[in-house]
């Protein structure tokens, strides 16, 4: 058995762009990968309070927490457990102002720190997660790359690339889910354009 961290970062439920591509990534998986779902806008996520922040620093400098730090900084070794459990990760990516929404970005300041999800040496940093990553990017227009160059606007994928590279994950598969806003037979296209990428990315996982 393996686990599959699914972190969905769109509030729209089932008639999610990106959702609906991530369905067919896990109907095709077999009974031997278990899935744990993160919505992340359905999720008490804790803020990042003058608590936590000192936290982090204190953490990071081996120095003692007081007892409110330790209280705030136990829900993020919460999350950063979860995180690392899983032995492979799908994420549901709407595009929101040429980036991510904001309770993805969230969920990345909350459990991404030194020693517990990276580390770093002379060589630079190191994840300490592992494990193959699907991230399915939806999309209002069309932000592919053009005659080999990476579109300007596209911060979406060049900060998630960023990231799954500090904290480990390896290899990371992207899936376009694009032009969603032009019409439910431009949705359809492009979900039946990524279908067999999709069904053998989730195939790979055994
Ligand atoms: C707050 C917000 C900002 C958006 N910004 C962009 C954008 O910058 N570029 C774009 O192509 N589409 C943009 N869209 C459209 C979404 O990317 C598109 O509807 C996508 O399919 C949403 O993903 P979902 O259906 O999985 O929730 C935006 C939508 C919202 C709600």
């Amino acid at each position: 058995m393996t686990n599959l961290l699914y972190i969905n970062a769109s509030p729209r439920g089932e008639v999610s762009a990106a959702n609906q591509a991530s369905l067919i990534f896990t109907n095709a998986l077999t009974d031997s990968v278990k899935v744990d779902r993160l919505d992340l806008f359905e999720a008490q996520l804790p803020e990042v309070t003058l608590e936590i922040t000192a936290a982090k620093m204190k953490f990071a400098m081996g120095l003692d927490l007081d007892d409110e730090e330790a209280r705030q900084w136990s829900a993020i070794t919460n999350l950063v457990s979860q995180f690392l459990e899983a032995d492979s990760y799908l994420f549901a990516i709407p595009m929101w102002n040429f980036s991510i929404p904001y309770k993805l970005k969230q969920y990345i300041d909350l459990i991404t720190h030194p020693g517990l999800t990276f580390t770093s040496d002379e060589n630079g940093p190191k994840g300490l997660a592992s494990g193959p990553a699907t991230l399915i990017y939806s999309r209002g227009g069309d932000y592919s790359p053009k005659d080999g160059k990476p579109d300007p606007f596209d911060f979406q994928s060049p900060y998630m690339n960023a990231w799954t590279r500090l904290v480990g994950l390896n290899p990371v598969s992207e899936v376009l889910v694009q032009r969603t806003m032009a019409g439910p037979d431009a949705l359809t296209e492009t979900l039946d354009a990524q279908r067999s990428k999709l069904i053998t990315l989730a195939n790979g996982l055994g």
